[in-house]
């Protein structure tokens, strides 16, 4: 993984590349477009907490996470929302740098645990999130899996 690694907020001058941002394909099924989630994040600007990945000058990445820590629903109060890594960069780091990421932001938001949702697919993120030490909780929501990570 390269030493050049930052997260950004979302500007005026990296919107649109983050909006260019492409998946696979066949992983398109999985996850939601960064339109979409930034869309969401305008709606939801109290919760949403939308970050793009830098290699260097190079957007390679998009991760949202959410906080929303009186939440009703559980799964909804510390959480990685949306993560998207580039096609041509995905199996470098830069998915478990964005993980990181957002719990180290849950951390200091004094947070101790951090959920994610996975959909069951063939090309889906599961291995990913079990690598990094989520655990399936044993619920679903909408077909998806509720996976959560203690944080040390
Ligand atoms: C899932 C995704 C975010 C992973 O990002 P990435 O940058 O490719 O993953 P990393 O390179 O950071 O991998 C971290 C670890 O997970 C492992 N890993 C990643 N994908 C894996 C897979 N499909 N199967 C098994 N292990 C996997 C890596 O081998 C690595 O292990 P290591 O640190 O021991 O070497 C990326 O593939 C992606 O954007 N997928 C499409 C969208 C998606 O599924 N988003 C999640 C929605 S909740």
């Amino acid at each position: 993984m390269s030493s050049a690694l930052s997260l950004k907020k979302v500007t005026p001058e990296n919107v649109k590349a983050a909006c260019a941002l492409r998946i696979r394909p066949e992983q398109e099924k999985v996850v939601a477009p960064v339109v979409m989630s930034l869309a969401e994040a305008y709606a939801s600007p109290e919760t949403a907490w939308p970050r793009v990945v830098f290699d260097g000058a190079e957007l390679v990445g998009f991760v949202m996470g959410g906080f929303e820590p009186d939440c009703p629903v559980d799964a909804f109060r510390c959480g990685i929302w949306r993560l998207n890594i580039a096609a041509g960069h995905q199996g470098k780091g830069y998915g478990r740098f964005a993980v990181e990421a957002v719990c180290a932001e849950a951390r200091r938001r004094g947070q101790r645990r951090v959920t994610v949702m996975w959909l069951p697919h063939e090309h889906g993120p599961e291995e990913f999130y079990l690598r990094l030490g989520f655990r399936p909780t044993g619920e679903t929501m909408g077909g998806q899996v509720i996976g959560e990570l203690w944080l040390s």
